[in-house]
Formats: structure tokens, sequence, C-alpha cells
């Protein structure tokens, strides 16, 4: 799966701790937007969704929750919940995020602008953009 934890390196002292997020450093595509998601209702799932060609790049900031994350053929689970932690997601992979924690700050570093014509919002339609463009299935 197109998918990767990667540490983040923690510059840390007596007086707390610091992580930067850094193009070409710790960062390998160009980030055109950032955006977080907070007071997330624990009982909901958000995402539910793939990007044809967005990259992504994941951190709890604060708190926790779990992904779902598929790609056609395998689904797995993992959870995020440390701030050195970055999930990077790569195009065309089905997320869903749930089980937020209380004090969740979910921050989602992007390689494009927002723009809804990327999303892909039906498990269905994902799987046959799947078989038709990836797997080469003729049916
Ligand atoms: P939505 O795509 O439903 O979030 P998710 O699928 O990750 O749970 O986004 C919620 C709203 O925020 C929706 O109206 C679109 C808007 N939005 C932006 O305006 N810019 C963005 O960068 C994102 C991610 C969402």
């Amino acid at each position: 799966m197109d998918i990767k934890l990667i540490r983040l390196q923690t510059h840390g002292d007596e007086r707390g701790s610091l992580i930067s997020l850094e193009h070409n450093s710790n960062i390998h595509f160009d980030i055109k937007r950032v955006y977080y998601m907070f007071n997330t209702r624990d009982d909901v799932r958000r995402g539910c969704h793939a990007h044809r060609h967005l990259k992504q790049l994941v951190v709890a900031v604060r708190g926790s929750c779990r992904f779902t994350l598929d790609n056609g053929q395998e689904r797995i689970e993992l959870l995020l919940d440390n701030p050195a932690q970055g999930l990077l997601l790569d195009s065309m992979i089905w997320r869903e995020m749930h089980e937020f924690s209380e004090d969740c700050v979910l921050m989602v570093l992007a390689d494009q602008v927002y723009d809804e014509t990327d999303y892909v919002r039906s498990y269905n339609d994902y799987i046959e953009i799947m078989k038709r463009e990836f797997w080469n299935v003729t049916a």
C-alpha cells in the first residue's frame, strides 16, 4: 500500500518540544495547503474518500484518531497518536478517520489546493477507477 509512517525529528529541551515540517527536509512534495480538523465528534467517520492525484502528510498534533486505509486489495487500520509521527498518503488511497479523541487536532499538509474534482467520494467508483486505470481489468 502506498502509505508510509515517518518519524519526525523532535527538537526538545527543558522548555519543551518543537517539530519543523520543511520542504525537501522531511516533506518531499510542494506544500500548497495546510488544514486541520478539531472538535470532531468521536462517533463520526470523516474522510471516506480517495484523491485522484493529491498527496498528503497527516499528523495528529494533539490527541489521537484511527485510520482505515484501503487500496482496493487490502485494508489496514492504524492509530495516529503521536505528534512526532507523520502518515504519508499517496493518491488513490481510500481513507476513513474515526474514533477521534476529544482533544484531537489532525493536521494535513497537501500538495494541491482544494479541488473538489480531485475527490472520489463513492467506494464503488473508487474500485471501478482502480480496475480501469490501475489494475487493467477489462470487463
Ligand atoms: P470534507 O471534504 O467533507 O472533509 P472530510 O471528507 O475530510 O471529512 O470537508 C468539509 C468542508 O470543508 C467541505 O465543505 C469542503 C471544505 N473544505 C475546504 O473548503 N477546503 C479544504 O481544504 C478542505 C479539506 C475542505
